[in-house]
């Protein structure tokens, strides 16, 4: 028995999804057609929404703990309405954005294999924009009287959104190299994937209800990127690969921040977990998250150390990385910069608190000084851009936190 119920949405928002999908993924049926090829056996792509059963009716944290979920988006007061039609919004704004991401290099993939499993998390990102349409559409009562067609406005405003307009940053970065596509799938879907797995309490009910299938379909994108990302590393540790180890720090060192920051403020989230659409405020999902995307470095390392050493265990590997990464020495014939390291969670940050937002850190998370001063934007600007791909400095998004950090360093700036 399939663990969900599908529904479509009605006709009208139906045809605007596959209108977006013909003008931002024209490429969706060559993964049809050979979707037996790349995925054997397993279910192919649907365009439909996935209503899952819901583990309890009870809505489980914060102050309406023990009551009833709410069926309905009009049942919720205007606070709770509105943050609840913020946080599917934000959700949607997602999915729709990392198919214009992915898009953009998915030319310049290393081999069709690749390829096709970034065209299936596209697929599948475009089926979670259509569920959260799905959330949206089948409740009436988010046209709430006297405000409007709320529902409406968020579609159509979301439809409307290009790379650069989406609600989240890590979204609003062009991507520039097929690199990006990979490490997008390991860092960013991870946060996802922390996302969903939070939302599955949500105190509306139909949110609730699309998190599960949602939430399974995330492992594929995670697990491509990860896949994938030891995969070319064991390449740049052979030399044979399109990318050395430096320039994969690189595109670590620009995704990594910005996944911290989907987190949102780390003292943060405790509206969300009050109105019972969490189980976690970001503080503590962020630290579980960024614990696991040193595992997902990790993941890669041992895969160089066991290629430069076959006759190591996996143990031992595991032991040398760790070595290497104190000693900063050369240890079983691998050289610091030939493993990835984790840039600290205080490094390129442009959210977050006060003390690290827009200060000059480096990536080990140590303050940069100068005469015993932290040194000037100027310098640090510089520092940062021998830490990032050179392709990045010259996108909007570099520009924008380059003009930000100075007017921050002035005392001015309204924010990010
Ligand atoms: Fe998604
Ligand atoms: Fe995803």
């Amino acid at each position: 028995m399939a663990a969900f119920v599908a529904d479509t949405l009605k006709q009208r928002y139906h045809s605007a999804i596959v209108e977006w999908q013909k003008k931002n993924f024209p490429e969706l049926h060559m993964l049809e057609e050979n979707w037996v090829t790349y995925f054997g056996s397993q279910p192919k792509f649907a365009l439909i929404a996935k209503v899952a059963k819901l583990k309890t009716d009870l809505i489980e944290y914060g102050k309406f703990a023990g009551q009833q979920k709410f069926e309905k988006a009009g049942a919720m007061s205007g606070n709770m309405f509105f943050s609840a039609r913020d946080i599917i919004k934000a959700q949607c704004s997602t999915e729709f954005g990392s198919v214009q991401q992915h898009r953009v290099s998915l030319e310049t993939a290393t081999g069709d294999e690749a390829k096709y499993c970034v065209m299936r998390i596209m697929a599948e990102e475009l089926r979670h924009a259509y569920q959260m349409f799905w959330v949206l559409d089948h409740d009436s009562t988010w046209r709430k009287l006297g405000m409007g067609d709320v529902a409406a406005e968020t579609m159509d405003e979301l439809l409307a959104m290009k790379t650069g307009e989406h609600v989240l940053d890590a979204f609003n970065i062009e991507f520039t190299d097929f690199i990006d596509n990979i490490i997008f799938g390991a860092v960013i879907d991870l946060v996802g994937k922390y996302q969903l797995d939070m939302q599955k309490v949500f105190a509306y009910a139909p949110m609730a209800r699309s998190m599960g299938p949602m939430f399974s379909e995330e492992g594929f994108h995670l697990g491509t990127g990860k896949r994938f990302l030891r995969e070319y590393s064991i390449e740049a540790c052979e030399g044979r690969g399109r990318w050395t180890m430096p320039e994969i720090q690189k595109v670590l060192n620009i995704w990594v921040p910005r996944g911290l920051e989907m987190f949102g403020n780390e003292k943060g989230g405790t509206t969300a977990v009050e109105f019972g659409f969490k189980d976690k405020t970001n503080g503590q999902a962020q630290k579980e998250y960024y614990e696991e995307v040193s595992q997902i470095v990790q993941h890669a390392n041992i895969g160089v150390l066991q290629t430069r050493n076959p006759k190591m265990s996996p143990l031992e590997c595991r032991e040398a990385v760790q070595e290497i990464t104190s000693t900063g020495d050369k240890v079983a014939s691998v050289k610091p910069d030939e493993i990835l390291h984790m840039p600290a969670m205080t490094f390129f940050r442009r959210r977050g608190l006060d003390e690290y937002v827009f200060k000059p850190i480096d990536l080990r998370g140590n303050m940069i000084t100068e005469g015993g001063k932290p040194v000037k934007a100027d310098a640090f600007l510089k520092y940062l851009e021998t830490q990032v791909p050179s392709r990045y400095v010259k996108t909007a998004d570099f520009e924008k936190y380059a003009g930000h950090y100075r007017k921050a360093e002035e005392g001015g700036g309204e924010g990010w």
